[in-house]
């Protein structure tokens, strides 16, 4: 007798999308489970993977700039949220902060990382957003806020297709008004030996990481993957200008998800993830029908950006 699971129709209706396409792909969304977000920090503190230091460093050297820019009286609404050390280091440093608004698709992680912040900062007006921040959700009234920050770290919006990329910042751009800005961390274009480096650290963090999203699917949707039969490869995709992770069939092989069979020949591979690399120019490019680059940092090696945008003053009808 087979088990009865409380599949997420979602989930399995993205599965079998992906599979049914020439080249085999899955959303990356689906990475992050509770093994999956673990994986992910891990990844944070590999060498190789130098988005994460190159973006705190920047935060910590220009922090004093950074403040100055985005003024006095703000509301901060960080997209993904964050109890980071770059959040904190806003939360201490912007003047007069009128509130922090973390937003997760996770209640619950949302909550403890909100009670955690409450207790170190006991006098900050913290109102948590549960929302899928991919689509529009509602901003707190804060009669204190002069403006609205949208903070997104991370060069999360690289995992959006260009298209999507700017569908999202159209998105953002309909939430807030005239003044207000976004605050976003964006990688750069480099060496493709760089690139293709971190996403191929040598203890193997991230071939786990990309392993994990079939685990997942055995577990959620009864599928049958072996992991043995699947191998992680990250390469630079030059012409697209992205990272992608793929996993590679080791031999032909037939998977099941649910009462679904896919046949994979030995060296075919699922699409699992885009990591799209912006230079200052392509994301200024990419954003100027909503918002106007009115700061550019990068870290000293300018392997990544973080970019202050304000919304454009003659936007209207949203
Ligand atoms: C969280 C999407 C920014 O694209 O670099 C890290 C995810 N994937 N290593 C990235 C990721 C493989 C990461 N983002």
């Amino acid at each position: 007798m087979t088990q009865e699971k409380n599949v997420d129709p979602q989930l399995f209706t993205d599965v079998i999308e992906g599979f049914s396409q020439e080249q085999k792909s899955l959303p990356s969304k689906y990475f992050y489970d509770e093994r999956g977000s673990e994986l992910f920090e891990l990844i944070c503190q590999q060498e190789e993977y130098y988005p994460t230091d190159a973006e705190v460093e920047i935060i910590k050297n220009r922090i004093y700039e950074i403040v100055a820019l985005l003024g006095d009286n703000v509301q901060l609404v960080e997209l993904g949220s964050g109890s980071s050390m770059k959040t904190r280091m806003l939360l201490e440093h912007l003047n007069k902060l009128a509130g922090y608004v973390p937003v997760d698709i996770s209640e619950e992680f949302l909550l403890t990382e909100s009670e955690k912040l409450r207790n170190e900062y006991p006098d900050l007006t913290i109102e948590p957003v549960a929302a899928d921040y991919t689509g529009s959700f509602e901003i707190p009234d804060n009669p204190d806020a002069k403006k609205t920050v949208i903070y997104f770290p991370g060069s999360t919006i690289g995992n959006l297709i260009p298209t999507e990329a700017k569908a999202f910042l159209k998105t953002v751009a309909s939430m807030i008004d005239s003044g207000d800005g976004l605050l976003i961390g964006v990688d750069r274009k480099k060496d493709r030996k760089i690139l293709e480096k971190a996403y191929n650290d040598k203890n193997g963090v991230t071939a786990e990481f990309n392993l994990n999203v079939l685990r997942r699917l055995n577990r959620e949707l009864d599928a049958g993957f072996d992991l043995d039969n699947f191998s992680h490869k990250a390469i630079y995709n030059d012409d697209e200008g992205r990272v992608e992770m793929h996993l590679i069939s080791r031999k032909d092989q037939e998977v099941r998800v649910g009462d679904r069979i896919f046949l994979l020949k030995k060296g075919e591979t699922i699409h699992t993830e885009n990591s799209y690399k912006y230079s200052t120019e392509e994301f200024s490019e990419l954003a100027s029908e909503y918002f106007d680059i009115e700061k550019t940092w990068v870290d000293h090696r300018h392997y990544f950006s973080v970019h202050y945008l304000s919304l454009k003053t003659d936007l209207t009808g949203f």
